[in-house]
């Protein structure tokens, strides 16, 4: 079980992946969880809505790791492709503030750990979703380095960006994952720290391989 938190654009989910296809192990993108949510919740107009409503919301998510990939549905349809644009990370992050949505989405996650093993990326996943992980990273890099990757993973998903809205949003989003009462986004005591500015995704998973051989 290897867990990789962080900020948005940071690389985590193409380190994941990169991992978990070298281990044959799964991948669990949580952030994709929080966005389905958070995609349903605007279909919906549900943003203000109770926590109980939000919990029934919740539980039409679900999530099943298959390898190198994490399949998230809602009332049991593909949604990926609605997921990716910037405007469904917003929406995940003001969903993810509701203490009844983390409860309710927490054991989903939880049994994501199957066999051969998991590799899994997101804000509370060596903190609260599988504090016992053997190798805990918590990566991170420059704002600008921040914005620019994911400005360069949009273009590539066919997705429209702009580089000083990115990297306001990306700030906006930062700022309210850091300073919400529950699951705040920070690294793990026992967590190792990987600056990824100056990196590309295959040295970092380089590094982790390197570090995580023994566990393996
Ligand atoms: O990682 P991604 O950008 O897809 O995450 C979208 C949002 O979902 C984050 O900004 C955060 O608010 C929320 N999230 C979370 N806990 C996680 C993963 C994502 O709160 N484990």
């Amino acid at each position: 079980m290897v867990t990789i938190d962080g900020p948005g654009g940071a690389g985590k989910g193409t380190v994941a992946a990169g991992l978990a296809r070298r281990l044959g192990w799964h991948w669990l993108d949580s952030g994709s969880l929080y966005r389905a949510l958070g995609w349903l919740a605007a279909r919906e107009k549900l943003f203000e809505a109770p926590d109980e409503t939000l919990a029934d919301l919740a539980s039409r998510i679900n999530v099943v790791p298959a390898g190198p990939d994490t399949h998230v549905t809602a009332d049991g349809q593909d949604i990926r492709e609605w997921l990716r644009e910037e405007k469904a990370g917003e929406w995940a992050s003001q969903i993810a503030v509701r203490p009844q949505v983390r409860k309710q989405l927490l054991p989903l996650q939880q049994a994501c750990r199957i066999p051969p093993g998991l590799i899994t990326d997101g804000r509370d996943m060596g903190t609260v979703v599988f504090p016992d992980a053997v190798l805990k990273v918590y990566l991170t890099a420059s704002p600008k380095s921040r914005a620019e990757r994911r400005l360069k993973q949009l273009n590539a998903l066919g997705v429209h960006g702009n580089l000083t809205d990115l990297t306001r949003e990306i700030a906006a989003r930062d700022e309210r994952d850091r300073t919400r009462a529950l699951s705040p986004l920070s690294p793990a005591p026992d967590a190792w720290v990987i600056d990824s500015t100056h990196l590309s995704a295959e040295q970092v998973i380089e590094q982790i391989w390197e570090a995580g051989r023994c566990f393996f």
